[in-house]
């Protein structure tokens, strides 16, 4: 079957993302923020950084409108073509809801306001794509497809924002991002042992052991694995699919991940390593350097040691720091170089090349340069 993605803000991670589950022949970039995956089936809840996903019809949308189930109907309409415009897009809906209700139907339209297309907040609470007869067609070109949902972000923000154990100097890994670093480093697999040795909080434990994974969090820091442990307790507590017998295992442990042995040793290495102190402004050129290096010797003594612990094939998603620099740009760690005398290759994807993979917004200083990592 195919899929039409909308992919969210950062689009060259979400490919990158997509690549990783899917394998890149199955992907194809459309758009810049459109993309048609092949795939059996895909689930949404899956996915840190696509905002919306389609079902493409290979047959008339009459017909799919015309056999719907009995029941009211919600139908909401995005046109992401190039020449789509907002009224184009409103007469589309009355066009569609007119054939409804020549079928007998009583159908409430989703307004689609200034805009050609729904934005994922009114897609989601108006639960499009994913409660039966609430349905948006979304068509780009050539392709219509039925939305299979949209991001959850009523959940994502519980999840943010509800925990109980939080640390606004640690700073706060975004839950989508976390899951895009699974999703980068695990591929899919079904099952297994995802390790963070620098859990902080525990984001990326909490949206491993969601997704079905044991996790194994360790931290220089006692006061972080507590509240590691808090955030898991607290999720395990309110989520039910956690709460049955085969809940996923979790490990948890101080250590300093420049020394650590893991025990026992992990599938998979998902992780936000230490950022370094929040900035207020972008650091002269001295401090950047300083901060550069010790950002690269943390990470390459890390890799060192875990190097000798992971058998060959085993993959690593890693956010590492990047800095703002006056003009705008950013400057991350220099590693690429070091990779292979660390015993390392760095992964490569189609849709997206090493410094696609900066995940940062507008106003921040310290960036997340994403990097995907091969034990050779
Ligand atoms: C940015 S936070 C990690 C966020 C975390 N990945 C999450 O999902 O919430 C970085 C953490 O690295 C820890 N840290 C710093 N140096 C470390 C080291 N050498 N070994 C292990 N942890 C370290 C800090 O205590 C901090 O909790």
């Amino acid at each position: 079957m195919n899929y039409l993605l909308v992919l969210g803000r950062e689009p060259k991670i979400s490919l990158a993302e997509l690549e990783a589950l899917f394998s890149s022949s199955k992907v194809k970039q459309i758009a810049s923020n459109l993309a048609i995956v092949t795939a059996h089936s895909l689930s949404l809840d899956r996915l840190g950084g696509s905002i919306k996903a389609g079902l493409i019809l290979d047959y008339p949308l009459q017909d799919y409108l015309s056999n719907l189930p009995e029941g009211k109907i919600t139908l909401g309409i995005s046109d992401y073509s190039t020449r789509a415009n907002p009224r184009k897009t409103w007469e589309l809906a009355l066009k569609y809801k007119n054939l409804l209700k020549r079928h007998g139907r009583n159908v409430r339209l989703v307004p689609n306001g200034k805009s050609a297309v729904l934005s994922s907040a009114a897609s989601h609470h108006n639960q499009l794509g994913e409660k039966t007869n609430h349905i948006e067609i979304i068509k780009f070109g050539k392709y219509t497809a039925i939305s299979v949902g949209t991001q959850n972000i009523t959940a994502y923000a519980k999840r943010d924002q509800a925990r109980p154990a939080r640390d606004a100097f640690v700073g706060m890994l975004p839950p989508k991002l976390a899951q895009i670093l699974i999703n980068l480093a695990t591929e899919g697999a079904k099952s297994g042992t995802i390790l963070d040795p620098f859990c902080g909080t525990g984001v990326v434990l909490q949206e491993s052991a969601l997704l079905g994974y044991s996790v194994y969090g360790t931290d220089l820091s006692e006061k972080m694995i507590d509240y590691s442990r808090k955030n898991l307790d607290w999720l395990f507590d309110k989520t039910q699919k956690l709460q049955k017998s085969q809940a996923p295992k979790i490990q948890l442990e101080v250590g300093d991940a420049t020394k650590h042995q893991w025990q026992p040793t992990p599938d998979f290495i998902a992780s936000e390593i230490y950022l370094g102190h929040p900035l207020s402004a972008p650091p002269a050129d001295i401090k950047l350097k300083q901060l550069q290096q010790d950002a690269k010797s943390l990470l390459s003594d890390f890799l060192r040691n875990l190097g000798k612990q992971i058998p060959a094939g085993t993959q690593l998603a890693l956010a590492i720091p990047a800095w703002k620099r006056p003009n705008g740009t950013y400057s991350g760690v220099n590693i690429l170089d070091e990779l292979d005398k660390l015993g390392y290759n760095a992964i490569k994807y189609r849709y997206a090349s090493y410094d696609d993979l900066l995940y940062y917004r507008e106003d921040q200083i310290v960036a997340r340069q994403i990097i995907v990592l091969r034990k050779k």
